[in-house]
């Protein structure tokens, strides 16, 4: 397996050679995780306050923030602390925002920047229920967060002070997993996800896309089998790097790790050099049907 592409580069806002963002949208959408293992992002002096788990309120494994609002979710102390922090998450929003500007000019213009998130809780031997353990390989879907068909690309960073990697696995290729998953899928009960929008439940319509990729998330980290033996490639993302992947697409667990940025964004189908690898074409062609009301 060939799952992760190191690529050079040490800063947010230089600009990236032709040749590093052919490599780099090439490999991406091909579902590779492209690695810069000289990015990092050096916290300010100030910051460095902020690298203990007890930031996070009631052993919560994120905190999240929104750059467009400024709002900040999951976090501990006073007022002034949580301004502070939320200055180094913008700080981080604005960081990847510029860099991705940067290696994926094409992108650019389609580009959707939605949460910030901070974790700063070690993984390793946290307790959860099945579909939120994310030891388990899995594709990236949430019960109340559809996608409607848009991409998930998401950018880590991990600034851990103690030396500590993140370590990841990648599992097989999404068209394989999804034809091994697909078939154990149930059909939506009808009015079932209009119902969910309705009440709440969902923040907007669930399509059957997002349907089926609940399922493929669920169906694959139940097959305790297929967790063990499918084929998966272990990588330690040392601290002071980062790396970028469509985690609707890349199958990953992680391991272990403490102190983590991440930045999500959102792109749609039609944005993409090779919309045909694209899980929801990809999905299509399985079901052999439309899953997305609006063509993206
Ligand atoms: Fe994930």
């Amino acid at each position: 397996m060939n799952s992760i592409v190191e690529l050079p580069g040490d800063s947010w806002t230089q600009a990236v050679p032709p040749d590093v963002q052919n490599r780099a949208i090439e490999d991406l959408e091909q579902g590779r995780v492209l690695f810069f293992p000289r990015l990092a992002f050096t916290l300010l002096p100030e910051e460095e306050a902020f690298l203990k788990p007890e930031w996070g309120a009631g052993g919560a494994k994120n905190i999240s923030f929104e750059r467009e609002t400024g709002k900040i979710w999951g976090a501990t102390g006073s007022e002034a602390e949580k301004t502070a922090l939320s200055r180094m998450l913008r700080r981080y929003a604005d960081s990847t925002r510029e860099f991705l500007q940067n290696l994926f000019p094409t992108y650019a213009a389609s580009l959707l920047q939605a949460r910030t998130s901070y974790r700063p809780i070690e993984i390793a031997g946290r307790p959860s229920s099945y579909r939120k353990d994310d030891t388990r390989l899995h594709v990236d879907a949430f019960p109340s967060r559809p996608t409607g068909g848009r991409r998930i690309l998401r950018v880590f960073s991990n600034i851990n002070p103690e030396g500590k990697p993140r370590c990841w696995r990648v599992g097989e290729g999404f068209r394989e997993y999804a034809q091994r998953f697909v078939p154990r899928v149930s059909a939506p009960i009808p009015g079932s996800r209009f119902l969910l929008s309705l009440t709440g439940i969902t923040k907007g319509y669930r399509s059957l896309y997002d349907h089926y990729m609940l399922g493929l998330h669920d169906q694959g980290k139940l097959d305790i089998e297929y967790q063990k033996q499918s084929p998966q490639e272990a990588f330690a993302f040392p601290p002071n790097s980062t790396w970028i992947c469509f985690t609707d697409q890349v199958l990953h667990a992680v391991d272990s790790g403490q102190y983590l940025l991440e930045q999500t964004f959102h792109l749609p189908r039609a944005a993409l050099r090779h919309p045909e690898l694209s899980p929801l074409s990809v999905l299509e062609s399985i079901v052999g049907r439309p899953l997305c009301a609006s063509s993206l």
